[in-house]
């Protein structure tokens, strides 16, 4: 009952080496143990989409944790189990890690004289998941390496681009997975299947999220908004009505679209400058939605998904400051370059990005964008011990001229260390400071 089919071709394509030789060893740990072993979810989905693979999950058939030891042996690197749930986490390397699961065997007696059987017990492994997109298995024995088994229709949804459960209880038994749905249609351009988007309706009109913990629902919306465009993701979420869900009074107008539009771009631009650096990205659009909130409904809805007392109160206290500041500097603009540093240099790349965001006025816009490119970096080139050579006595003296000092290099003054040296002896012979 399962389609059967080999794609290691597709798997030698699209694969490095490394992960290649990686798969065949596990496989062949397998062999050496005589267990069945595969390769499970979304690194399937994602090799058949031709998408980068990550995250390598292993089910195997038996004990999964004792297999994950053999395997981290063999490779001579790192596991850590989880005794209570049978897996475990084979760290190969930082970059690297492979996830294994137990699928338990179950042995069926047959009467008379015939032996107990093993039961294949990866289809219901597989069975347990939330979509037939996810419930492809690669097998990794060396005599079935890259045969890829579908118990569910997953090759037939991959075609049809079709977001589908595999069975009808599946939101009631795990709500999250609307979210989830939801997510999935977005990054991979699907639709929700229509059987699928009414078990959605029923779910969400049953009220299922009653006793859901807000951390689960937080865990989803986090990764709804770290996806590259959440936008359309977070439409699907307004036409089935899961605002409401986060709070009655959460709402999500075309003006709060254009702001996460902006938000987009900017958010865009940043990464295209900044490739390396990693900062909280699902952050700007929670406070985008946020934006129009009252504090009281925006502390409700912090409460309601459990957000930590850090996290709270940069999606709070800081963000009511960030955007105070840009109504600070969208009132008084133009702003001088000293004005535009000293009120930005506390906020970091988040609210920057939230308050490009969030502006209207194209040159706030650019100004803001230039403090972060440029002169947010502008720092004098003399240091404490040159002032205390000076006979400077170290103390708030200090603080004072090294800041003179910044302010007349944001007014593009002082372009070296002598003349930086010759203005902070000026500067304190003038206020009594030597
Ligand atoms: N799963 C599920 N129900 C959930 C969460 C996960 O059935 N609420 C199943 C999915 O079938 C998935 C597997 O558990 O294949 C692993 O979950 P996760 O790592 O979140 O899935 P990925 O598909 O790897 O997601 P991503 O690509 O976003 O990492």
């Amino acid at each position: 009952n399962a389609r059967k089919r080999r794609i290691h071709n597709l798997m030698a394509q699209r694969l490095d080496d490394r992960t290649m030789d990686l798969l065949k060893s596990i496989g062949a740990a397998g062999d050496e143990l005589g267990l069945n072993l595969y390769v499970v979810g979304g690194f399937v989905r994602d090799l058949l989409l031709q998408r980068t693979v990550d995250d390598i999950d292993i089910v195997v058939e038996g004990d999964g944790i004792a297999f994950a030891r053999y395997v981290a042996e063999k490779l001579n690197c790192r596991v850590n189990t989880h005794k209570k749930f049978g897996t475990a986490v084979v760290i190969v390397s930082e970059q690297i890690k492979v996830d294994v699961a137990s699928a338990r065997l179950e042995y069926y007696d047959f009467p008379a004289a015939l032996p107990i059987v093993e039961k294949s017990s990866i289809k219901r492994d597989l069975a347990r998941r939330d979509f037939t997109i996810n419930t492809l298995a690669l097998s990794l024995n060396a005599d079935t390496f890259g045969t890829l088994i579908d118990y569910f229709g997953a090759t037939r949804d991959l075609k049809d681009k079709t977001i589908r459960t595999i069975h009808n209880l599946s939101f009631v038994e795990d709500p999250t997975r609307i979210f989830r749905a939801i997510k999935f249609a977005n990054r991979f351009g699907f639709d929700i299947g229509k059987v699928t988007a009414n078990l959605i309706r029923n779910a969400i009109k049953v009220d299922c999220f009653k006793n859901l913990s807000g951390l689960r629902v937080l865990s989803e919306l986090k990764q709804i908004f770290s996806e590259e465009d959440p936008i359309p993701a977070i439409r699907s979420m307004t036409d089935y009505g899961l605002e409401k869900v986060i709070h009655p009074r959460l709402e999500i107008t075309p003006a709060t679209y254009q702001i996460l539009e902006s938000a987009n771009k900017t958010l865009t631009w940043h990464d295209l400058l900044y490739v390396q650096e990693t900062y909280p990205r699902w952050a700007v659009y929670f406070m985008v939605l946020l934006h129009r909130c009252t504090f009281k409904v925006s502390e409700q809805i912090c409460d309601r998904l459990m957000i930590p007392v850090g996290e709270r109160q940069l999606l709070l206290e800081t963000r009511y400051k960030a955007e105070n500041r840009l109504g600070f500097i969208e009132s008084n603009h133009p702003v001088s370059r000293q004005k535009l540093y000293w009120a930005l240099i506390n906020f970091n790349t988040v609210f920057v990005l939230y308050m490009m965001a969030l502006t209207k006025n194209e040159a706030v816009r650019r100004d803001i964008s230039n403090f972060y490119t440029q002169f947010r970096h502008v720092t004098p080139k003399i240091r404490g011990k040159d002032l205390i050579r000076i006979g400077v006595t170290p103390g708030p003296a200090f603080t004072k001229i090294l800041n003179e000092v910044r302010n007349a290099k944001l007014d593009g003054h002082l372009d070296t260390r002598e003349k930086e040296m010759d203005f902070a002896i000026k500067y304190a012979r003038e206020n009594n400071m030597i």
